[in-house]
């Protein structure tokens, strides 16, 4: 079987521009070959990490999420910026993720040796370029190698009207060069054995 990729935007609002985005970004990937489960966090409702609520039992969404991040070998993720860094629920998604699993083995674990492939958008000119910077760092502490290839759209507002629909020739060639470098990085990584 080829690379399965769970692909999300980090972000709730229906009208989400990285909601959009990602849709363009998972058409990228599936031309390249890949399996591409695309979610909705709205369908992941968590509250912000508490250790007491995780004391009391593990919320079942958190359970649901580390299931499909222990089934994919990959992420995708467009992300908005929120004052130049992630939001915050990029962030939470993440860290519950990271906690232990229900086997009592690290959440840490099922990122370890993914690939993650990156994109932003927002209506300003920068396109959300800085939270990038900051969720790619975030993936790779988590164990995941992040390929080089990123791309932030601005002007959303302009450039990205619908689900999937991206009015620029380069970015739409730069968001399927993101997914086809996930792609590729993750065949590498199934040839050498890295990946089940
Ligand atoms: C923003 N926005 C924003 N945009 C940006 O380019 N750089 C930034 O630092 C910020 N900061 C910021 C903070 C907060 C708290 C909010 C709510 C928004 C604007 C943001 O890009 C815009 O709301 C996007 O539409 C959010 O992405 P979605 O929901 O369209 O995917």
């Amino acid at each position: 079987t080829g690379p399965r990729l769970l692909a999300f935007a980090g972000s709730l609002r229906q009208g989400s521009y990285n909601r959009r985005l990602v849709h363009v970004l998972a058409e990228g990937a599936r031309a390249a070959g890949a399996e591409v489960t695309l979610i909705e966090l709205r369908d992941f409702p968590l509250p912000v990490y508490d250790g007491d609520i995780e004391a009391n039992g593990m919320p079942a969404p958190v359970r649901e999420l580390q299931a499909l991040m222990a089934s994919h070998h990959g992420l995708l993720i467009s992300t908005p910026e929120y004052n130049g860094s992630m939001p915050a629920l990029v962030k939470n998604t993440l860290d519950w993720i990271s906690r232990p699993t229900d086997a009592g083995t690290s959440g840490v674990a099922l990122f370890r040796d993914k690939v993650a492939g990156i994109v932003s958008a927002s209506p300003g000119p920068l396109g959300g370029l800085r939270s990038l910077l900051v969720l790619r760092d975030a993936l790779a502490k988590l164990g995941l190698l992040v390929v080089p290839q990123q791309v932030a759209v601005g002007q959303a507002a302009d450039k990205l009207p619908d689900y999937g629909v991206l009015n620029d020739d380069r970015l739409r060639t730069g968001v399927h060069g993101v997914a086809a470098a996930v792609v590729r990085q993750v065949r590498a990584g199934l040839l050498a054995g890295e990946m089940a």
